[in-house]
């Protein structure tokens, strides 16, 4: 049976295409979702696909698929930078997560530089835009693969 990888994505994530198109790109959220599968596919696994803009609900979500996933592709979003609860969430559920973030953090604002998943996570790509996804799910394959 295949893998299943958890695919999630924080606040404002859902309005990409519109969403500051120069620093985020017109790719939506649904064209990212296509092109995960299409990807993960290839590597033999299965994605679920998920956005929300309440940071309890991605805490329930990653709560959720401890026992059933693979593993976690994670863009927090804004929550990235603040929230201590994902954190936690990431360290309790012991699978294997990756941040993925469309833009480089690390050339904007200062206060996007502080990431907590960073803390917990095995790796972050940032920087390619829709595309960081798909390296995200490569990383998260090879880790799982070696592991
Ligand atoms: C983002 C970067 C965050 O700083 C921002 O709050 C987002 C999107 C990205 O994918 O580049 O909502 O996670």
């Amino acid at each position: 049976m295949s893998q299943m990888i958890l695919i999630l994505n924080g606040p404002n994530l859902n309005l990409l295409g519109t969403r500051q198109p120069d620093v985020y790109g017109k790719t939506t959220l649904g064209d990212i979702e296509n092109s995960c599968r299409i990807r993960a596919d290839f590597q033999g696994m299965k994605v679920d696909f998920r956005q929300s803009n309440i940071e309890g609900e991605l805490v329930d979500w990653l709560h959720e698929v401890r026992l059933s996933h693979a593993g976690v592709v994670i863009n927090a979003g804004a929550y990235t930078h603040t929230s201590i609860a994902l954190m936690d969430a990431v360290s309790s559920i012991e699978l294997p997560v990756v941040e993925v973030h469309l833009s480089n953090i690390h050339a904007r604002e200062e206060f996007r530089h502080q990431s907590y998943i960073s803390r917990v996570a095995i790796g972050q790509i940032c920087g390619f835009g829709a595309l960081s996804y798909e390296l995200a799910l490569d990383a998260l394959a090879a880790h799982i693969q070696n592991s």
